[in-house]
């Protein structure tokens, strides 16, 4: 194996993380990488915004759903759908985009490219030593979000990312067996087989749970499921997106 795979397999979430600043050179490295993903006919339709104010932190910690990592950590990153400097070019080269970025083909394209540069952001860093921690919890209250960062119509915040050094080392969490993601030239419907696969993971995740250094519980993968999709949460993105120029047409 070589060294960037063994970097994608020791993953797992960062939420502690040492009392250190992530330096500007590796900040610069990390955007750098992030930049270099591949995006949709380079129409490059997301922004970064790097938050290194302690309070602007501290009122999106609270805004996640008080998650503290969001506050403590070396630097916080926000990702964003963004399609304000197309808007932009709109004006200036006085044609009308409205159709097609009013289209939810966009929106995907935009939040596809986001995606994939986060996730270079996320790899560089953990290349640096760093720890990583995707936070979707500033999705709880986006209104508050988008006014405290400034962002702008056809601007949408999506997730954020902490970064720092790690000052705890949990195990990696087992993902479900490469056959069940996995599909061989055509989608594979079996249920009997789907129900197998959750089964075997359902088991590895108990086992884990078990056994973790940390926070051991019992627990099944499908009994999570069950919790998190029975509750519908932030329903009322749709009207966010829509007051943000994102009317998914
Ligand atoms: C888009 C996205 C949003 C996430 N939001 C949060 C979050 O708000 N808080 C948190 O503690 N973890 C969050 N996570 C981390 C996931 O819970 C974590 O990646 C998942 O449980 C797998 O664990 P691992 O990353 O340790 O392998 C998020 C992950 C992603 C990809």
């Amino acid at each position: 194996m070589n060294q960037v795979i063994n970097t994608l397999l020791a993953h797992r979430s960062i939420r502690k993380f040492k009392d250190e600043k992530v330096t500007e050179e590796q900040i610069s490295l990390i955007v750098k990488s992030a930049q270099a993903a591949s995006t949709s006919s380079n129409i490059q339709a997301y922004s970064i915004i790097g938050i290194s104010d302690e309070k602007t932190k501290e009122t999106l910690a609270h805004l996640a759903g008080d998650q503290s990592y969001v506050a403590n950590n070396g630097i916080f990153l926000v990702f964003c759908a963004d399609l304000y400097r197309h808007e932009i070019i709109a004006q200036k080269e006085k044609v009308d985009f409205s159709t097609t970025l009013d289209s939810t083909e966009k929106f995907m394209v935009a939040t596809i490219d986001a995606s994939l540069a986060a996730q270079n952001a996320a790899i560089a860093a953990e290349s640096l030593g760093l720890g990583v921690c995707y936070i979707g919890g500033l999705r709880n209250n986006l209104h508050e979000v988008s006014d405290l960062l400034n962002t702008p119509k056809r601007v949408v915040p999506l997730f954020g990312l902490a970064i720092g050094y790690p000052a705890h080392q949990p195990d990696v969490k087992p993902r479900l067996a490469t056959t069940a993601v996995y599909h061989e030239n055509r989608y594979n419907q079996s249920i009997s087989k789907t129900e197998q696969d959750i089964a075997n993971y359902d088991q590895k995740m108990t086992e884990y749970y078990e056994s973790r250094n940390s926070n051991k519980r019992v627990d099944t993968w499908s009994k999570q499921i069950v919790k998190k999709l029975t509750t519908p949460t932030r329903m009322y993105i749709k009207k966010f997106l829509s007051d943000k120029h994102f009317p998914l047409k």
